[in-house]
């Protein structure tokens, strides 16, 4: 296949995949991403809206941002953020919050305002929930979308936690988590029975509305559901397969996240 044929391959099928040979580079590079559209918008004299994720996955890039402001002076003074998920039910004070993972690994290191930080309330009562998670998805359409959102991938493919199942035009809500997902947390936990059973997600929709998508993973436990994200069949199945030909949305890998690709071209970007 010569040059030509292969960038325009690329071009249809409108993927931008990069892939590094460790997450520390990747980190680095999708922290650079943020902090230049952070630093875009304070020229603009604007707030710059982050759509931002928890787990394992964005943790050094987290670091990486406090790096950056603590050595290099970036402000979060004009950052907003909105958080995919939260466990349900949960108080904010647990260990295993999205609301103390959140605080531990990026807020309480950075000089971002109390009032600008988003996440989904594990606390409210089933029956107020519902509207809750309507206004959730009204504030950020009040500070005009989201700018950037991060992404992760569970081993069953969800986005925040839209599982298996989820609807492309899905809208921020109360979900149940899969077996698997419940699974993959009972070490955090410290036992099967105190993993939450539900949590709040961030829709579908609500993410793809975001006007740029960086979809992480790295390691080799996440090869195979990286492969049917980036190359399987669209659709509910595997819900990050409805990332597929957006032209806002950038893979960023590490070398055994992407082990299991199997088209070429995503290689040699
Ligand atoms: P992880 O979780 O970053 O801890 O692998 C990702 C996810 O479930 O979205």
């Amino acid at each position: 296949m010569d040059t030509k044929i292969q960038t325009s391959t690329r071009c249809l099928d409108k993927k931008a995949v990069k892939i590094y040979p460790d997450q520390e580079a990747a980190s680095v590079y999708v922290a650079q991403r943020i902090a230049q559209m952070i630093i875009q918008r304070q020229r603009e004299g604007k707030q710059a809206v982050l759509g931002l994720a928890t787990g394992k996955t964005p943790i050094r890039v987290y670091a990486e941002l406090i790096r950056l402001h603590r050595e290099e002076g970036l402000s979060f003074a004009n950052v907003v953020t909105f958080n995919l998920d939260e466990y349900y039910p949960i108080v904010p004070t647990h260990e295993q919050s999205y609301v103390h993972f959140m605080h531990r690994h990026l807020f309480d290191h950075v000089d971002i305002l109390h009032s600008h930080i988003h996440i989904p309330d594990g606390t409210l009562s089933p029956e107020i929930i519902q509207e809750y998670c309507i206004s959730y998805d009204r504030k950020i359409e009040e500070y005009g979308g989201l700018d950037l959102q991060l992404l992760g991938i569970g081993r069953t493919g969800h986005i925040g936690f839209n599982e298996p199942g989820s609807a492309p035009d899905s809208t921020t809500r109360l979900v149940d988590l899969s077996e698997i997902t419940r699974s993959d947390a009972i070490d955090d936990f410290g036992g099967e029975d105190k993993v939450p059973r539900q949590a709040i997600t961030m829709g579908v929709q609500s993410i793809l509305k975001a006007r740029e998508i960086i979809f992480l993973a790295w390691e080799k436990r996440k090869a195979e559901i990286v492969r049917k994200a980036l190359e399987g069949e669209v659709g509910e199945k595997v819900p990050a397969t409805y990332l597929q030909n957006l032209p806002q949305v950038e893979y960023v890998l590490d070398k055994e996240a992407a082990s299991m690709l199997q088209r070429q071209e995503w290689s040699d970007r």
